[in-house]
């Protein structure tokens, strides 16, 4: 089995899209083997996003994540968890990514893109174990 992290981000918090989110990341086969409604706080948010720091969009970035509470959650694959979320998203720009993407269903702009996901196994062992201790996952690793 393999693993990714994701989020769902502040807009699809607030206009409540979360719902149909979940429901798509289910029937696109991946199983929630983790998931949890966290308020990020500005020190967290610029931890999270640390290797962004320096780009022009950090504060915009860091302003709108701590804007409403977001869903974490590590998802399960058959394979290539990392690859297959990615692509379930889309871009990271809504209007450059593919129809019937998450980002492109429900996402406003390249901020406010809908949803987060690991863009590597590196990423993903960085990230998980950000918002989750060993023991809260329900399968094993
Ligand atoms: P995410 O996958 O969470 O990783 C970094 C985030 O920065 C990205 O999604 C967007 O929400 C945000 N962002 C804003 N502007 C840009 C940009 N020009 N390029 C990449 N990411 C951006």
């Amino acid at each position: 089995m393999h693993f990714t992290f994701g989020i769902i981000k502040p807009d699809a918090m607030e206009n409540r899209a979360y719902g149909k989110i979940l429901d798509d990341i289910a029937m696109a086969g991946f199983q929630l083997a983790e998931l949890k409604l966290v308020k990020l706080t500005e020190e967290k948010a610029k931890n999270f996003y640390s290797m962004h720091e320096h780009k022009p969009f950090f504060d915009e970035l860091i302003r709108y994540m701590c804007s409403a509470p977001v869903l974490c959650f590590v998802l399960q694959h058959e394979e290539n968890a990392v690859e297959a979320f990615r692509a379930l998203m889309g871009d990271t720009d809504p209007k450059k990514a593919e129809k019937n993407t998450l980002r492109a269903k429900y996402g406003k702009d390249i901020t406010a893109n809908a949803v987060h996901g690991s863009d590597s196994e590196e990423s993903f062992m960085r990230e998980w174990k950000f918002f989750f201790k060993e023991e809260e996952l329900l399968f094993n690793k």
